[in-house]
């Protein structure tokens, strides 16, 4: 019998990770061409470019390059019209910005749960929640797995409410055969350093809309209008400018991820045949079988049933000792400080002067989300994709050892 890693036998795996971000003399390249251009700020050729490359790649008609993914999340929060009092759905399983950025506007948001199996918002739960309040709905393209758009879009249209796609985690990812993004109303880009295109920071909005496409524009540019003067600031708005420097690192990155994406996807589509001969662990579901999920990251389904009895965080201890970088990942937002301990009813955004309807977030349970977040979800980090068939097959083999031998573990 073997003895598990973590009771000090052999490692399954003990070659190391591709590195993210990636080992590419291009971003080197790229960084000297914004130093020679003497055009560090926006309004560049760069920055330019970004946009364009962005909007083409998935194919949208507008593109505004924004500081992140929460301010492209804000900004389209306010271009389409949501602010003060208004309610936007989004799921608790997300990174924090989905719902914070609700809330950084003066608005509400409010949780309805994801499905467990596909980790997205679950389209069959979206309609109680709409009241009289409810503006918008920001489903997050978790994982890079696209969420269900097409429900989503149905009954936003007939509800009258907006749609913007969170994308931060989605580059270049498919929904029925088209790139998420620039499906719905608008769509928010990250490119924070853990993400698919990286550049440390940075943002975008994509959106098919020309009225969206300006008003986001004059928020991200102090006010400006885009054939505006210098000087001409007509709204309110904040800087919330990319540099060159970011979209050159973009830039680079855009050329790089056809590549990346197949890789990623193509071992994802390995792994999960490994993965069936192994009861109880399985990879993300998709929304419908033609997606293409950008796998930033690797999301598991785990049954403790098929291990013993073993619980989800011992089994990641075990896992992480053979060499298979795990974790747990998201806590459902509402357990989060901002809506637990620090929510103040009393408080802007959520003291009645500003917001009509009711939400109390200590109440809040969302059990597809809570099941996935205590015990059956887990994930790799987002280089595991860029690894090679030897690595998957590495995955594979540690869960089935795990399995084999759980007996071993207290
Ligand atoms: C799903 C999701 N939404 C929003 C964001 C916010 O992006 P940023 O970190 O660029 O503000 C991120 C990334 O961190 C994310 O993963």
């Amino acid at each position: 019998m073997a003895v598990l890693a973590i009771n000090g036998g052999e490692k399954v795996r003990t070659e190391g990770w591709p590195p993210w971000p990636p080992d590419d003399p291009g971003f080197l390249e790229a960084l000297k061409k914004v130093i020679d251009s003497r055009v560090w700020g926006t309004g560049g050729e760069f920055t330019t470019q970004a946009a364009e490359r962005m909007a083409e790649y998935h194919g949208a008609e507008y593109a505004v390059t924004v500081t992140s993914g929460t301010s492209a999340l804000e900004v389209a929060l306010r271009a389409l019209g949501v602010g003060v009092g208004d309610e936007v759905i989004v799921p608790p399983y997300t990174f924090i910005a989905t719902a914070s950025s609700v809330v950084a506007i003066g608005g509400v948001p409010v949780f309805v749960d994801i499905d467990a199996e596909t980790f997205n918002l679950d389209p069959t739960k979206i309609e109680e929640a709409i009241t009289e309040y409810t503006k918008a709905i920001i489903p997050a393209h978790i994982g890079g797995s696209p969420a269900d758009l097409d429900p989503i879009m149905e009954i936003g249209k007939r509800h009258g409410l907006a749609v913007i796609e969170d994308a931060c985690q989605a580059h270049g990812a498919e929904y029925k055969g088209r790139k998420v993004g620039a499906i719905a109303d608008a769509g928010a880009f990250s490119f924070q350093s853990s993400k698919n295109v990286c550049a440390g920071e940075g943002g975008m909005l994509l959106t098919n809309n020309r009225e969206v496409f300006e008003k986001a524009w004059s928020q991200a540019n102090i006010g400006r209008v885009p054939e505006g003067g210098w000087y001409d600031h007509r709204v309110m708005g904040w800087n919330l400018r990319m540099t060159q420097f970011q979209a050159a690192l973009i830039l680079r990155g855009l050329e790089l991820l056809p590549e990346h994406f197949e890789r990623r996807y193509h071992n994802a589509q390995y792994l999960r045949q490994r993965l069936e001969e192994i009861e109880g662990v399985s990879l993300q579901k998709m929304t419908h079988p033609s997606n293409r999920s950008a796998y930033h990251l690797y999301i598991f389904s785990y049954d403790r049933g098929a291990f013993a009895g073993l619980p989800r965080d011992k089994f990641l201890q075990a896992l992480n000792a053979e060499g298979i970088r795990g974790g747990s990942g998201y806590n459902p937002l509402y357990r989060e400080g901002l809506f637990r301990d620090n929510w103040d009813p009393n408080a802007f955004p959520f003291a009645p002067q500003f917001y009509k309807g009711k939400v109390n977030y200590d109440e809040v349970t969302c059990p597809a989300c809570e099941q996935v977040c205590d015990e059956s979800g887990f994930w790799m980090s987002q280089s595991t994709g860029l690894a090679d068939e030897k690595a998957m097959d590495d995955i594979a083999d540690a869960i089935l050892k795990i399995q084999q031998n759980v007996g071993e573990i207290e």
